[in-house]
């Protein structure tokens, strides 16, 4: 798209929301923001809002503030969602509620506009649930959730469903079958298939973005919601150790938010379309030990050590970490920011202001 395209962000105030609008403003497009301010995620308005956008502060389940947002728009990124681990049951309606229904409504809204644009999902790596993994004998295998008894008896990574032996991690790519544990990886699977759907009937293109771990600047402290990133780094800041679960081998990709945002504005605006899924992700997976040292080391307060607890959360997966190979070829999309600076300017970067839980 030209500059000067008029770009929508649902969630625009959020955390990865806001700074694709920083970036879209910086590259000289309009943007209009829709966002709910949820108290669930915004304990008042943040004073990071970029001025240069026009804000519609509604819910994206709102029928009439959905089409008052998606007049005139080039192109849409759909960041509003009820994120985290998805895990209790009776946040299942909230969760429907928010990704499905609202993703629903804003669909319909494009329909009636005949939209045929660029539409960018925030999915997430979470559609995959446990990552690839090699078995010596049986080549790649995708084991199912494991089992508490074994992750209570301290044996955290899993086996080979077929025979039991020891696996080897590798990246994950798009094309393996989706396997959502919880109810908030089964609602972002159902947001692709939804515009997936749109996509197929009108001609719009459609990219879904599988973000991998984000950190950086405007996450959300330290809540029942919050990743790791941000319960580390609150952690560190209180002067506390970060508590490292299960032996801290866990792979993830940690990918920085301003790569993300670029992500989302190439799959706007780049000349030509780059439909499906694709990881976004740094290509350089670390363990969750390697991410408490890390913090730690860069925070710089002598005596706080990472702990490693040994604690279990039942649903967690024990390795998931990316190809960057689609992204790379087709979206023109590689990580800048290194593991090492990120997470050293994370580390005293500002983080988003308490949320009150539900
Ligand atoms: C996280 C997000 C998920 C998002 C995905 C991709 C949350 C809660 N999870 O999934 O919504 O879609 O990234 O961006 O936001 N751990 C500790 N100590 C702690 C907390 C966690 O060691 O205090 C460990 C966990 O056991 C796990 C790892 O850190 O092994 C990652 O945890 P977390 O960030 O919560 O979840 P992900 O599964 O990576």
């Amino acid at each position: 798209m030209p500059t000067g395209s008029t770009y929508l962000v649902t969630g625009g105030a959020g955390f990865i929301g806001s700074h694709v609008v920083d970036q879209l403003v910086a590259d000289g497009h309009r943007v209009r923001v829709l966002d709910s301010l949820d108290p669930g995620a915004h304990a008042q308005r943040p004073d990071y809002l970029n001025p240069a956008a026009d804000y519609l502060w509604a819910s994206v389940t709102d029928p009439q503030a959905v089409r008052r947002a998606v007049r005139g728009v080039d192109g849409v990124t759909h960041q509003a969602a009820k994120v985290g681990l998805g895990l209790h049951l009776g946040d299942m309606v909230d969760y429907v509620a928010a990704n499905d229904t609202g993703t629903a409504v804003l669909l319909r809204a494009l329909a009636e506009r005949s939209f045929r644009g660029r539409l960018v999902l925030a999915s997430s790596m979470v559609v995959y649930g446990e990552g690839s993994y090699r078995c010596e004998a049986h080549g790649g295998v995708r084991p199912g959730p494991r089992a508490r008894a074994e992750l209570a008896a301290g044996r955290f990574e899993p086996s080979c469903p077929a025979c039991g032996r020891d696996l080897e991690p590798v990246a994950v790519t798009e094309d393996v079958a989706p396997d959502p544990r919880n109810t908030y990886a089964a609602t972002k699977l159902h947001q692709e298939h939804l515009c997936a759907v749109y996509g197929r009937q009108t001609g719009a293109e459609v990219t879904s973005l599988r973000y991998h771990n984000v950190y950086g600047p405007r996450m959300p402290r330290d809540t029942p919601y919050a990743g790791v990133a941000s319960i580390f780094r609150s952690a560190c800041a209180a002067g506390q150790a970060p508590r490292v679960f299960e032996d801290g081998g866990q792979l993830r990709d940690f990918v920085h938010v301003t790569d993300v945002a670029r992500a989302n504005v190439l799959a706007l605006t780049r000349s030509a379309p780059a439909p499906g899924a694709f990881n976004i992700a740094s290509g350089a997976p670390r363990t969750i030990g390697d991410l408490a040292r890390a913090l730690v080391a860069a925070t710089g307060r002598p005596g706080v050590a990472p702990r490693v607890t040994g604690e279990f959360r039942l649903g967690d997966v024990r390795h998931v970490y990316a190809s960057p190979q689609r992204a790379a070829t087709e979206l023109g999309f590689r990580a800048q920011v290194s593991f090492a600076g990120g997470v050293r300017a994370f580390a005293h970067a500002p983080l988003r202001d308490a949320v009150t839980t539900r």
